[in-house]
């Protein structure tokens, strides 16, 4: 069966495409949404989204790529958007993040076992002011040492997962 989007998802995307001056503009917008519609931006997904919003698959698989918000593979249910620039580096980030890392035993990049936990490292995320930080859905944790991320996992464990759709929930985790 191919990808189609939900009769919502399509009526969201009309309204935005109202709100955008062209295809391109709305693109972040609508790749969001397949994000939650789908659980993750697939290949499948770009194409859905490139036809939908009539632009060319490489022009959607470039943007894609370029954001680190798209994941293009399935995530845990809530994604660690751990930040290890320059001054976050330079106040821990690294230790929290080996910390979380050891944690959840798995790695920058990989899912924990139970589903549960996506780790991204990233870079600035805005809140230099605040650092070490890391973002859970829409949720900023600030001025982390490796205990208080710690706790902050048992907190965001607790928060909705990011996405409507989880496939790796749905494939029995
Ligand atoms: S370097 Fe981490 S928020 Fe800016």
């Amino acid at each position: 069966m191919s990808l189609a989007f939900s009769p919502e998802a399509l009526q969201q995307i009309e309204a935005i495409r109202g709100r955008y001056p062209n295809a391109q503009a709305a693109c972040l917008p609508v790749l969001h949404l397949a994000q939650d519609e789908f659980g993750y931006v697939s290949d499948e997904t770009i194409d859905l989204v490139a036809n939908v919003l009539a632009l060319s698959p490489a022009h959607v698989w470039g943007v894609v790529t370029f954001y680190t918000m798209y994941h293009r593979h399935p995530t845990g249910k809530h994604v660690l958007m751990v930040c290890t620039n320059v001054s976050c580096m330079l106040r821990g980030g690294y230790d929290v993040l080996h910390a979380i890392e050891a944690r959840l035993g798995c790695k920058a990049g990989e899912n924990s076992a139970d589903g549960e936990f996506t780790i991204v490292e990233e870079e600035c995320l805005a809140a230099c002011a605040d650092a070490p930080c890391l973002i859970a859905g829409e949720q900023y944790f600030l001025r982390l040492t490796p205990d208080t991320a710690l706790r902050a996992l048992d907190e965001i464990k607790k928060m909705p997962p990011d996405h409507k759709t989880h496939p790796l929930k749905e494939a029995g985790h």
